[in-house]
């Protein structure tokens, strides 16, 4: 399963980036919202901070209104996936987008016929939101599985995307499940590095090692006589 950042922040990114593990990101207006900046700059220095799809949404709710937002906004970077919330409106604006060449995340999918009409539209990406479901009490796991048993039933080729995700598990189960991408906030993506037996490990590791500082020193020798030029 693929890993992207959900997040309107170039320095979330770019922090997260760094770690070499995000495969992509999504925006959506309320992320962008929080920030400083010209969204245009921010939605082109995400993609190239990920070097993958950057999902930027439409607000429009007419197809019309979707299809010229969306060419606009897959205008500002060849990463760009535009967004299009699950409506008959987006359903038309992705299947015109699609016909065009656009790569569409269809977002706000909580069923899996929601899921399988999106996926008839064309959407390369279906965003289901596990976070949401879950605030009311409908099991988030037992949706996502229908959903991706649905794609994957023959059906056409549109990855399952969960988004709205509020902890670590939620990106396992995700995983466990079949998805192809799941989307998380900088906040969630921190707490899937912690665990105190690998601290704990790094610590010992780390005290035995130094209660030998010969080694120290041949590890030191090692690294300079095999130091090759970093291309
Ligand atoms: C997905 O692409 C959305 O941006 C996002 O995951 C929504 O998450 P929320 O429910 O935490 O707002």
């Amino acid at each position: 399963m693929k890993l992207f950042i959900d997040t309107g922040s170039v320095a979330e990114t770019e922090e997260i980036a760094a770690w070499g593990v995000l495969s992509g990101a999504t925006t959506n207006p309320s992320l962008l919202a929080k920030e400083h900046g010209d969204p245009g700059d921010i939605i082109r220095r995400i993609c190239e901070l990920v070097d993958g799809p950057v999902s930027a949404e439409v607000v429009s709710s007419e197809p019309e209104g979707m299809v010229e937002e969306g060419k606009a906004l897959a205008s500002l970077h060849e990463h760009v996936v535009v967004k299009v919330p699950f409506s008959r409106a987006g359903l038309a604006a992705t299947r015109e987008l699609t016909t065009h060449g656009h790569r569409v995340n269809m977002t706000l999918v909580f069923s899996a016929s929601q899921a399988l009409l999106a996926a008839e539209a064309g959407a390369t990406y279906v965003s289901c939101f596990m976070g949401r479901l879950d605030d009311i009490s409908i099991g988030s796991a037992e949706v996502l599985a229908e959903i991706v048993a649905a794609l994957r039933a023959g059906g056409p080729e549109s990855q399952v995307l969960a988004a709205s995700l509020r902890h670590p598990m939620h990106a396992v189960v995700a995983a466990k499940l079949g998805c192809e991408v799941a989307t998380a906030p900088g906040k969630v993506l921190r707490q899937m590095l912690d665990h105190p037996l690998t601290e704990a490990g790094i610590e010992r590791f780390g005290a035995d090692w130094r209660a030998r500082p010969e080694f120290g020193a041949w590890l030191e020798g090692l690294v300079r006589s095999g130091k090759v030029p970093v291309s």
